[in-house]
């Protein structure tokens, strides 16, 4: 990325794990056990403007409007510490993000806001970096961002020889697959029970399935690739499944157990279930939250969006299609 100022303005999206990342081989430097592909939506995103400014004694972080606390400001912080140094500059901050979908509730907020921020720090402190830069100073700070710096389907590998530059890379860029739609029916807007990161810990430390997704997780994501390759959606949406059913297996069988899923969540997968007894090409996957998305078809979208309405009154149903990644605001 180019360009030198003290203030910018960024906006990314959110990007929804079709093979799931979950598990880390190393915890100080955030790199994935396993490998994951993502698809980056247009419609839900973070916007975050970055302005260093002498006068102020302290960063001021503010998220929706509220000061940021506890990981979340550590983790922003580290970020911007590291663009000090690296531009040689000592202001302090004023950060402003706000996201247009509800926070940390397993909706990726943590991806599109980490990776907005990632490139809005370097932007404002004139550091010329690349998008492989930027995609692995998110990486750092929440795994998934790594894939949202990049439009569409991204893929960010696992790393055998603790790699700090490790990145996401796009997948076929510039040959969209548009047709494509995931759906999101949200069940409820409160904040995810326990976080991604004490879940996965808690997953490899005591899960006994743990292995098994570390066997499966690689094979099901090379599924994806070759199914996007092929643009076979019945071979994505099936390897999609069975990689968020490993996931949930896992975090379900760790101790205390992890359990993301509300009722809602399974009158929904009910829901999809049904449809695809009808022939329609739709496949669910479900995130560190209750939000269950379907893919498929924009053909088929409307027919999908009523099903899962009729089947979950309450939830809120999104239509979300590919979206750009990172991208620098007037
Ligand atoms: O990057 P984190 O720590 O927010 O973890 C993301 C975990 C999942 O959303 C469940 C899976 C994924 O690959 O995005």
């Amino acid at each position: 990325m180019s360009g030198v100022g003290k203030i910018a303005r960024v906006r990314c999206g959110a990007n929804i794990a079709l093979a799931k990342y979950w598990g880390k081989a190393n915890g100080a430097l955030n790199l994935p056990a396993v490998p994951s592909i993502s698809l980056t939506l247009a419609e839900l995103y973070t916007e975050t403007t970055v302005e260093f400014d002498s006068r102020l004694e302290q960063d001021e972080l503010l998220l929706d409007s509220a000061p940021v606390q506890g990981r979340a400001r550590e983790r922003m912080i580290q970020m911007l510490d590291r663009a000090r140094d690296e531009a040689r500059v000592s202001d302090r901050c004023r950060i402003t993000t706000r996201n247009n979908f509800p926070t940390a509730s397993g909706l990726a907020s943590s991806a599109s806001g980490f990776a907005a921020l990632a490139g809005a720090v370097a932007y404002a402190a004139g550091l010329d970096h690349s998008l492989n830069t930027t995609s692995s100073w998110a990486r750092r700070a929440s795994a998934s961002a790594a894939r949202s710096v990049f439009a569409g389907f991204a893929e960010l590998p696992t790393s055998t020889t603790d790699d700090d530059n490790l990145c996401a890379r796009p997948i076929e860029p510039g040959r969209t697959w548009a047709e494509v739609r995931l759906i999101v029916a949200m069940v409820g807007k409160a904040p995810k029970s326990i976080g991604s990161t004490e879940a996965m810990e808690r997953s490899r430390l005591n899960s006994p399935y743990y292995r098994a997704w570390l066997e499966t997780a690689p094979r099901l994501c090379d599924e994806v690739r070759e199914g996007l390759a092929a643009r076979d959606l019945a071979q994505v949406g099936d390897a999609m499944e069975r990689s968020t059913l490993a996931m949930h297996a896992c975090a379900l069988t760790a101790s205390p157990s992890v359990r993301y899923w509300q009722p809602e969540t399974l009158e929904l997968i009910d829901a999809v279930q049904a449809l695809r007894a009808e022939s329609v090409g739709a496949w669910f996957t479900t995130d560190a939250g209750p939000h269950v998305k379907v893919l498929c078809l924009a053909a088929d979208a409307h027919r999908v969006q009523d099903r899962l309405k009729a089947s979950v009154p309450s939830a809120d149903i999104l239509v979300c299609s590919p979206g750009p990644g990172l991208t620098v605001l007037p």
